[in-house]
């Protein structure tokens, strides 16, 4: 089928978008008259099938022109990433909005052992659980150079290798970076999610804050977690590499959003939403999930950029 090259369509990378948040992220899209979606995942089967089932109800509806093209992207993968730019470069020249959606949980869990915990939605949340769930929720070593490859890393991956595309929107690019609420460095009456108040600092200092710094705390966090020394020095206990790995992609956010002035470049913690992810443990619909990081995708003119949202709402991170 021909793409249409209309300088007023908006074109949209949606990551990890062949289910979950992401899958609901891209439909949501689809539905925009003005936008073109690119639905990536890593896997082709999966993907291409999300891929259908999307301009299978957009041509029922109605309407005459597919919405959704498809794009193998591992995150993980720099070649895969870069394959990607290419295509959109030579499909539609130009990318308008780039949500960073794929995550990983990056512990190894027992999950039935962890139903039967049957944890309440609020203490899983406060972080009041965090005890109670150590005996079926284990961090490996593997499992978080795997996360932090796929949340933080990979998101930085992908930006990068899209950023010569986004540099050129004509409205000014919009980036998602789906975190989570495990990433917030205020203090908390229950929680303290990040106890290093050095680290913390050190993050909320945005003047001062630059890649190579978060890079080196990655590197801190994972030294300490190879020496067992994750509690002693301060790293947070509840999914310790999840909650690291959002943690240092809300502080790439910041930084990318102070170096593109002319881009809205925010993170959004999407809700405690039912999904793979956590196992099914969350009480939100995806439809609920998918609310804020498509809203930030469509923020208008003079929107805010930098933020950290909880949902719809700008919070402090
Ligand atoms: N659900 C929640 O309550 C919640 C809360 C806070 C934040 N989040 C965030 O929301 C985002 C979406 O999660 P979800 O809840 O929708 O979970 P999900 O249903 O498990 O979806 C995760 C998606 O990421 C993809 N993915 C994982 N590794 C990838 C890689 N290396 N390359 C490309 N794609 C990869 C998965 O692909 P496969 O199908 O191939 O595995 C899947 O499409 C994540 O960033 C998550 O951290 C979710």
């Amino acid at each position: 089928m021909e793409v249409e090259k209309k300088k007023e369509m908006r074109y949209a990378v949606v990551t990890g978008a062949n289910k979950g948040i992401g899958l609901e992220i891209a439909r949501k899209l689809a539905e925009e008259e003005s936008v073109i979606v690119i639905l990536t995942a890593r896997d082709e089967k999966r993907g291409m099938d999300a891929t259908s089932s999307l301009n299978t109800t957009h041509l029922l509806n109605g309407n005459n022109k597919k919405k959704v093209f498809f794009h193998q992207l591992d995150v993980r993968d720099p070649n895969s990433a870069q394959a990607l730019a290419n295509f959109i470069q030579t499909q539609f020249g130009k990318l308008d909005i780039l949500v960073n959606n794929a995550g990983a949980s990056g512990v190894v869990v027992d999950e039935e052992g962890l139903k039967a915990l049957n944890i309440d939605p609020i203490a899983w949340l406060s972080g009041k659980a965090t005890n109670t769930v150590q005996g079926v929720i284990q961090q490996t070593y593997e499992k978080a150079e795997e996360c932090l490859d796929t949340n933080y890393y990979g998101c930085k991956r992908v930006t990068e290798a899209l950023l010569p595309l986004l540099k050129l929107s004509d409205i000014g690019a919009r980036i998602i970076n789906v975190s989570s609420l495990r990433s917030e460095l205020k203090v908390k009456m229950f929680e303290n999610r990040m106890p290093n108040e050095r680290t913390r600092k050190e993050l909320n200092n945005i003047s001062t804050l630059t890649e190579e710094k978060v890079d080196n705390l990655v590197k801190k966090f994972l030294h300490d977690l190879k020496q067992g020394k994750l509690e002693e020095n301060g790293w947070p206990m509840m999914l310790p590499a999840y909650s690291v790995s959002k943690t240092m992609l809300n502080a790439y956010t910041r930084i990318l959003a102070k170096k593109y002035l002319d881009m809205y470049i925010n993170c959004v913690h999407p809700g405690y939403v039912n999904t793979d992810i956590n196992w099914h443990t969350g009480t939100m619909a995806v439809e609920e999930g998918a609310r804020g990081p498509v809203m930030l995708a469509l923020l208008p003119t003079g929107g805010p950029s930098g933020c950290y949202f909880d949902q719809t709402e700008v919070v402090e991170f």
